[in-house]
């Protein structure tokens, strides 16, 4: 497809944009590749429509961007078992990563970037939120910029908020971590490694307290940046269509699937990327 076809068009001013004259099931020019990779570093995450991607394909597709890892606590497809089927059933009421987080942020080298694909759609409801961790860093006064600078927080994968979202998909397709290292210190605000900006890395689903402080002593602060860093200013709002892929930047984003559609089955495959230590 022809470059000049492709349009990038913001979701709103704090992040996200959707890209459109792609067909991602294709194989991607190193110039489009450079497109997409300049939109995910300019607006956190991208999103396209209408894609007709079986898992081998979303795999090619991801894997333009960098080397697809394993989640640590999910099985994924049998014949691709790098493809993690993000499900809700119709009679469950928990939503996987159903709390704001950035991915497996309790890993030691996190996932740099996620990709979404979906397949099987409520027929309303089961938006994706996003928000944007440079623009919540930057709003901060000097001051906390300047008490957060030397902080780093304990990261896990075991908190029971982060927990219960997983229940029903550890219960049917549940596996070892495999002696993987599911916390680790990270500093609360990292910079990212390819445009240099300051962003917030802490997140409900995972930070549980700064080094050397007691959780108690931690969660004032904490609570604070929780809810500072998803001020409506810092977010926006995917609303998925069949086929509808987001691509996000887990260095600098969080994200919150809502979970307003009970009775209703969501499905959609996901991939994610490895990424650094982060720093
Ligand atoms: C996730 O945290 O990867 C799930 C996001 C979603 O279901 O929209």
């Amino acid at each position: 497809m022809a470059a000049r076809e492709i349009a990038i068009a913001p979701v709103n001013p704090a992040m996200g944009a959707e890209i459109s004259g792609l067909d991602l099931s294709a194989g991607l020019s190193p110039e489009t590749v450079t497109l997409i990779r300049e939109a995910l570093l300019r607006h956190g995450a991208v999103f396209f429509r209408d894609q007709d991607l079986n898992p081998g394909r979303l795999m090619d597709f991801a894997g333009y961007f960098g080397e697809v890892t394993e989640y640590p606590f999910v099985k994924g497809l049998e014949d691709y078992p790098l493809v993690v089927p993000i499900l809700k059933l119709e009679g469950e009421v928990k939503n996987f990563g159903g709390i704001w987080h950035s991915d497996t942020a309790y890993l030691p080298a996190p996932p740099m970037a996620t990709v979404l694909h979906a397949k099987v759609l409520p027929p309303a409801g089961g938006d994706t939120l996003f928000a944007d961790m440079t623009a919540a860093y930057e709003a901060l006064s000097d001051g906390m910029k300047a008490m957060l600078a030397p902080l780093k927080a304990l990261n896990s994968g075991a908190t029971p908020a982060a927990a219960e979202t997983r229940e029903n998909r550890i219960e049917d397709s549940g596996k070892d971590a495999g002696g993987r290292q599911t916390e680790a210190f990270h500093p609360v605000v990292r910079t990212h490694p390819e445009t240099g900006r300051k962003a917030l890395y802490v997140n409900p689903g995972h930070s549980v307290r700064f080094a050397d402080m007691t959780e108690a002593e931690s969660a004032p602060l904490l609570a604070y940046l929780f809810a500072h860093q998803i001020r409506d200013e810092f977010t926006c709002r995917f609303k998925w269509s069949p086929g509808a892929v987001a691509f996000w930047d887990n260095r600098c984003t969080q994200h919150y699937p809502l979970n307003d559609y009970h009775g209703h089955k969501r499905l959609l495959h996901r991939v994610t990327l490895k990424g650094g230590v982060p720093r």
